[in-house]
């Protein structure tokens, strides 16, 4: 047989003949952007619908098109009115390449959309996925799409084992994905994977048993329909050390008032000893400071000190590891400014960040155990 494309193994005809016959007899027909060829009006159904569900979409998409029926409405209107008419769907930015698209669109094709889904993909607000859309609704060309919900899709389908948002990943997606596209039926096809990534096959509990591609799926065969697609990879949270001051003298404790903004913006806390990455910097660092011991020394002379159990505390970026010291000191010190002596007994009425809250209250009323 003469070889299609480069990717002949990953053809497969049976694939899109489930796909369109399941649209055809299951599928949705009646959206109001369906039953046109109108580019205009297709063009704009795929803009309102990129990160949007097709129930929030429908009001939307009517009121626009009669503010703005034609391409040339939408150009020639002023961008406040095209906001205006957006407000609500959110992702605005969809609302400003709209209006650029429709001038680019006027002055340059005559008002006519390009029929050739490069030239579309060149259009802004218009990447590969949304071009090959248009012009398969819009022209019954044969192009592919490969949105969020296509590429659930084909990851449980096929059983993709790695994130999909990768590069090497996508582009073998891709392949997959023009191997695919069936001879004919184009429309019903394109639309078919959009109601099953929609309808059937969501990101939680899939409809498996209404699935046309169940007897072809990995994911059903294998039970791993929950971990497909691969999520995005976390990366290691940053680890740091923080090395806090607890001075007490008289039963109180000395506490500084932190800057107003950056991490604790504004709450009093532990003074922090310098020296080594300080609370919010972004690389680990879990050596003590290299001047601790001089350190100590900096509200007088220090009679006692004693290391605490250290703390961790997870913030959303990073986890940070508080060792605290305590210091008891020969005499009490003059009060340097920004400083302020706080009784322990009445330490829960200070504005302090939740870990110094812990490991002071805990000062305050010692276990017994
Ligand atoms: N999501 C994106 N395009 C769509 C379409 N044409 N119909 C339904 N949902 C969609
Ligand atoms: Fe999605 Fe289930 Fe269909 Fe597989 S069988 S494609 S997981 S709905």
């Amino acid at each position: 047989m003469k070889r299609l494309t480069e990717f002949d193994d990953l053809i497969d005809p049976t694939f899109s003949d489930a796909v369109i016959a399941w649209q055809r007899a299951h599928g949705r027909h009646t959206l109001p952007w369906q039953n046109t060829r109108d580019a205009y009006r297709v063009w704009l159904s795929e803009i309102m619908l990129q990160q949007t569900q097709v129930a929030a979409v429908l009001g939307y998409y009517a009121r626009f098109l009669e503010r703005f029926p034609t391409v040339q409405a939408l150009a020639a209107a002023p961008i406040e009115d095209v906001m205006a008419h957006w407000s609500g769907l959110g992702y605005y930015t969809r609302a400003r390449n709209l209006h650029a698209c429709a001038q680019r669109v006027v002055n340059e094709y005559g008002g006519v959309f390009p029929s050739d889904p490069a030239l579309l993909a060149d259009l802004p607000g218009i990447g590969r996925s949304t071009a090959a859309a248009i012009t398969a609704f819009s022209n019954g060309t044969r192009a592919a799409i490969l949105d969020g919900n296509v590429k659930r899709v084909f990851a449980r389908v096929f059983g993709v084992d790695q994130y999909p948002g990768e590069k090497r990943v996508e582009e073998a997606l891709w392949r997959r994905a023009d191997a695919l596209l069936p001879v004919e039926g184009i429309e019903s096809y394109t639309q078919g994977l959009m109601d099953l990534g929609a309808t059937l096959c969501t990101r939680s509990k899939p409809e498996c048993g209404r699935c046309p591609l169940q007897a072809r799926c990995v994911a059903f065969a294998t039970g791993r329909t929950a971990e497909l697609p691969v999520r995005k990879p976390k990366k290691a949270t940053p680890e740091k050390r923080a090395d806090l001051l607890v001075v007490v003298h008289d039963g109180e404790v000395l506490l500084e008032q932190r800057p107003g903004s950056g991490i604790w913006g504004g709450l009093l806390s532990l003074p922090e000893v310098e020296g080594h990455v300080a609370l919010g910097d972004t690389s680990p660092a879990l050596m003590p400071p290299a001047n601790l011991a001089g350190a100590f020394a900096r509200f007088g002379e220090v009679e006692e000190a004693q290391a605490l159990l250290p703390l961790v505390h997870v913030f959303t970026h990073y986890k940070l590891h508080i060792f605290p010291h305590k210091l008891t000191l020969a005499e009490r010190p003059a009060t340097p400014a920004e400083f302020v002596w706080w009784k322990l007994a009445a330490i829960d009425e200070a504005a302090l960040p939740a870990p110094v809250k812990k490991l002071l209250g805990e000062l305050a009323r010692p276990s017994l155990f």
